[in-house]
């Protein structure tokens, strides 16, 4: 589906992992490679997606169905490809968004217990053929990204979510690393920043070099 001249990199993990954090460093990496790069994230990306991303994270949305959250967040993923993430790559940008497809494996899939193989035809609908080049996962056990998270103020929709739920979603992101070596990296995140960082960028210096 894509024509795609630029690399796409996605970063996952849960709450409090540190993705916001790592994103700049990454990006000055990407940067220091001599490509041009847009930097974007999801549920949103977009105008349109950033409104749908307001709904799936609005704590009063109390009586969102399961359905429509994993419709949304798909609906927000289509118009963030249309939009933004096919046409850089088609023009020799590079993307990176903070959480892709792997997020709505993990939470709407492990996390709120939906079916997985509806998912997949969701994702087959909506992106056939397309995955990231590159996907860090910054692992680390739920409680402490947990406590991370709780420093930031009033609590979303998903972080009101008991940390069993956010068990479910470590294991199924470290079960998808597993199962796609090639394309994940898995960073142990419970360290202190700096050297969270320096991993990242020793990671993504080889994994620069062989492409
Ligand atoms: N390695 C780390 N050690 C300690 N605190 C961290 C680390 N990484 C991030 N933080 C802090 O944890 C909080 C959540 O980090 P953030 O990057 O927003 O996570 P995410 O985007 O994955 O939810 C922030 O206050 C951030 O400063
Ligand atoms: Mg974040």
């Amino acid at each position: 589906m894509s024509d795609q001249q630029g690399r796409f990199i996605t970063l996952e993990g849960v709450e409090g992992a540190g993705k916001s954090s790592a994103l700049e460093l990454i990006a000055d990496e990407i940067r220091d490679h001599g490509v041009p790069l847009q930097i974007t994230r999801e549920p949103g990306g977009t105008p349109l997606g950033e409104q749908i991303r307001d709904l799936l994270l609005d704590h009063r949305q109390r009586e969102m169905a399961d359905d429509t959250e994993t419709l949304l967040v798909f609906a927000a993923r289509a118009q963030h490809l249309h939009q933004v993430i096919l046409p850089s790559l088609a023009a020799g940008t590079w993307v990176l968004s903070d959480r892709f497809t792997d997020a709505t494996y993990a939470y709407q899939g492990a996390g709120r217990g939906g079916d997985i193989a509806r998912i997949t035809q969701l994702e087959n609908w909506v992106h056939p053929g397309f995955t990231p080049d590159l996907t860090l996962l910054l692992d680390l056990p739920v409680e402490l990204g947990l406590q991370r998270a709780s420093m930031r103020g009033i609590p979303d929709r998903f972080e009101r979510e008991p940390a069993a739920f956010f068990q479910t979603v470590r294991d199924c992101y470290l079960e998808r690393a597993a199962s796609a070596p090639n394309r994940f990296r898995v960073i142990d995140a419970s360290r202190p920043l700096d050297q969270v960082q320096e991993t990242l960028r020793q990671t993504l210096r080889e994994w620069l070099a062989t492409i």
